[in-house]
């Protein structure tokens, strides 16, 4: 296993030569900590079945499966298939995922510490997918806007982007937006915190999942703030140029490993949708969300 940094990028490591199958536990490790100093980590040439990248994921962690099924793949449940390409006429998977600015599971009460991609068709033109960190986004922040979030809890919520199911065809959606909310209440968690591993400060909301902000008795700060947040780390850019902005590219046979607590990223999109199916393991590491978590 060969690992070096990215040149004349701001975030990203690459891996050669990287086989799960005979990876010792001290390769692993290794792989762990690039991920989290690096933030992301690109392994080239694995082609992997889904059971084999299934399993190069369970090195790394616990999985989590995704809690709406019409997301899995078929074999592997565990497997959260991204895909606008039908198989035999049939949808696999669910299509356009991502197109916001989001941490995974971020509106879950216990959201795993890091997210694999393996891309399966990967578009001709537009490739990619955006990152931003929000440890550095965190340390660009205005001192006045760090003062004023000291102290302070965002809530996070699905549901601005919940996907309408097969089945919520006919249902008022009154019903929806019901079930949605006593399923997955809106979750509170403080607006920064420490990373376990790396001990980085990190900003911990997106413009997707991010729908309010208090102090430590509950008070509503308001809106506006929230928008100055987004605003200062980039997620209003409509033309997703940013200084915090980073488009991580890739290729066939590619298989990308990033940090879930420091990252939050978007889906590319694109005018004219282009084939496009990814295959996603996500995974609990032996810390939670942040040191001090109430389990959840
Ligand atoms: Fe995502």
């Amino acid at each position: 296993m060969r690992i070096s940094d990215t040149t004349g990028t701001d975030l990203g490591a690459v891996v050669e030569d990287f086989d799960h199958t005979t990876a010792s536990d001290s390769d692993i490790e290794t792989l762990k900590q690039a991920v989290y100093t690096a933030k992301i980590a690109v392994l080239k040439n694995q082609d992997l079945s889904p059971g084999a990248f299934l399993d190069l994921g369970r090195r790394l962690g616990r999985p989590e499966t995704y809690y709406e099924p019409m997301y899995h793949h078929p074999e592997f449940r565990e497997i959260f298939v991204s895909s606008n390409v039908p198989e035999n006429g049939k949808q696999i998977g669910v299509p356009k995922t991502g197109k916001f600015w989001h941490a995974d599971y971020q509106f879950m009460p216990d959201p795993f510490g890091i997210t694999l991609i393996h891309p399966q068709v990967v578009p001709e033109k537009n490739r990619g997918t955006y990152f931003i960190d929000m440890g550095a986004a965190y340390r660009r922040l205005p001192e006045e806007l760090k003062t004023e979030i000291a102290g302070t809890y965002c809530r996070h919520s699905v549901r601005k982007y919940f996907k309408i199911r097969p089945h919520d065809v006919y249902r008022p959606l009154s019903e929806i937006i019901e079930e949605v909310e006593r399923k997955t209440p809106a979750v509170r968690q403080p607006t920064t915190f420490t990373h376990p591993v790396t001990g980085e400060t990190v900003l911990y909301l997106s413009e997707g999942f991010t729908v309010g902000i208090e102090d430590g008795a509950g008070n509503p700060l308001g809106d506006d703030l929230l928008r100055r947040l987004f605003e200062a780390t980039g997620q209003l850019a409509e033309d997703l140029v940013h200084d915090n902005i980073h488009l991580q590219s890739f290729t066939r046979g590619d298989l990308l490993v990033w940090d879930n607590r420091s990252l939050i990223h978007r889906a590319r999109h694109t005018a004219t949708p282009e084939p496009t199916v990814s295959h996603r393991v996500t995974v609990h590491d032996a810390h939670p969300l942040y040191e001090g978590m109430r389990a959840a």
